[in-house]
């Protein structure tokens, strides 16, 4: 007799092949949307999502650092009750993972920024909406149902606050800072490819249009037909600059002006919950902690900032042991379900992932990125199974002694 009568809900939603849509059949693993998108999108837009910075070595670093830590599984544990579910500040989520916040994604995709904050939410997880993003931030909340901004400060405390009145009017009461920006990285790619802001109509940037006509009309054509001139929407309580637009330099934030006592500031008259991203010492995240900070990030920008970082998994265990009662979150470099699993082992409560979103949403729309949540869970689901595991918090048992 079976020893569990109850159904399972976990092994419920495992997909069934006959339910997905017969062009998603051959996506099997979040890396095989990449190729999809290369295809589909010209290289000025495909290199500036995938690239990291320099020789790329922060970016690499991050997936080798999870292909060094290996699993040590248990066995015969009765996981027949399995679930993923997590609790992120007071909120129960069905995933452990969501989106990490990615800006330009309305040019990679049709309406790509409320299309990622709907799949997530549709998932049971979250998306974060990017500073950078070219969708008004009102419309992402109502659209995309979503409660979680993230924001590049900007450098003087007025603006601060009228950018965060604007954002609890509009919804959002989860604000990530991001603090690794001080300057812009040194994405030699985006200049290679075409890829500036603002962006300029050179004839290499023809040539990449006249090549990829489906992204011409069904994004970039689409999007301006619909919505007007793509603007940068959120850096600021008010409208920023057109993307083509020579004014862009003009209106930079003095980002590089930004330190903890911006983040107090904001401690004081923010209401929602504050987290700070791009940690990667551990006594920056005690800092965080004692500025009143909520949660924290551990991330290296998915490598596209200081290029030679070490990667923010190795870390991850020191971090954690330096704040142990706080909320730590981790991305940069998960694309499996073992990824998940691993940061979840050395200390992550919650994770997120960037680039293969966007890819899903760049080739197939919203319906690739449930696709890649669908793909992402089953795995988590069955390794969790193949580790002993019943729960995410069950992950930490594993951890090797350090
Ligand atoms: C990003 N990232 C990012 N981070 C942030 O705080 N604000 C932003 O506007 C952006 N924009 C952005 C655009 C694109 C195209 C990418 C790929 C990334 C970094 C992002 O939030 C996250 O840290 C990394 O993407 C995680 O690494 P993986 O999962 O892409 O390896």
């Amino acid at each position: 007799m079976a020893k569990n009568s109850e159904p399972n809900p976990v092994s419920m939603m495992r997909h069934n092949p006959a339910n997905i849509p017969r062009r998603l059949r051959p996506v099997l693993s979040l890396d095989d949307f990449e190729g999809r998108a290369r295809r589909h999108l010209p290289l000025s837009v495909f290199g500036y999502v995938s690239g990291g910075v320099e020789d790329d070595r922060s970016m690499r670093e991050n997936r080798d650092a999870f292909a060094r830590i290996p699993l040590r599984p248990r066995i015969l544990r009765d996981v027949s009750g399995r679930g993923m579910q997590t609790t992120l500040f007071g909120e129960t989520l069905a995933l452990p993972f969501g989106i990490a916040p990615m800006g330009f994604s309305a040019l990679a995709a049709f309406d790509g920024d409320v299309v990622l904050a709907r799949a997530a939410k549709a998932a049971g997880s979250i998306a974060i909406c990017s500073a950078a993003s070219l969708t008004p931030l009102e419309r992402v909340a109502q659209d995309g149902q979503s409660r979680w901004f993230q924001s590049y400060i900007p450098g003087d405390r007025d603006r601060i606050a009228a950018l965060l009145e604007r954002l609890t009017k509009a919804g959002f009461d989860r604000l990530v800072v991001t603090g690794d920006v001080p300057v812009a990285g040194n994405r030699e790619n985006n200049a290679r490819n075409g890829f500036d802001a603002p962006l300029k109509i050179t004839p290499k940037l023809v040539w990449q249009g006249l090549t990829h006509p489906r992204w011409v009309i069904g994004t970039l054509a689409r999007e301006i037909r619909l919505r007007g001139m793509p603007h940068f929407e959120n850096m600021e309580s008010v409208q920023g600059p057109p993307l083509f637009s020579r004014d862009l330099l003009r209106s930079k934030i003095a980002r590089d002006e930004l330190d903890w006592d911006d983040i107090r500031f904001i401690r004081d008259i923010w209401r929602g919950k504050l987290v700070v991203k791009g940690v990667m010492h551990p006594d920056d995240a005690k800092i965080a902690q004692d500025a009143g900070c909520d949660g924290i990030i551990v991330s290296n920008h998915g490598g596209r900032q200081l290029d030679g970082t070490v990667s923010p998994l190795t870390v991850l265990p020191e971090i954690r042991a330096a704040v142990p009662d706080m909320t730590v979150m981790f991305d940069s470099g998960i694309r499996r379900g073992t990824d998940v699993l691993k940061a979840c082992m050395l200390g992550a409560d919650f994770t997120f992932v960037g680039r293969p979103f966007l890819y899903a949403a760049a080739a197939y729309g919203e319906a690739g990125v449930a696709h890649a949540f669908r793909l992402l869970r089953d795995e988590v689901d069955r390794d969790m199974a193949m580790m002993g595991a019943t729960s995410i918090t069950q992950m930490r048992e594993h951890a090797p002694r350090l």
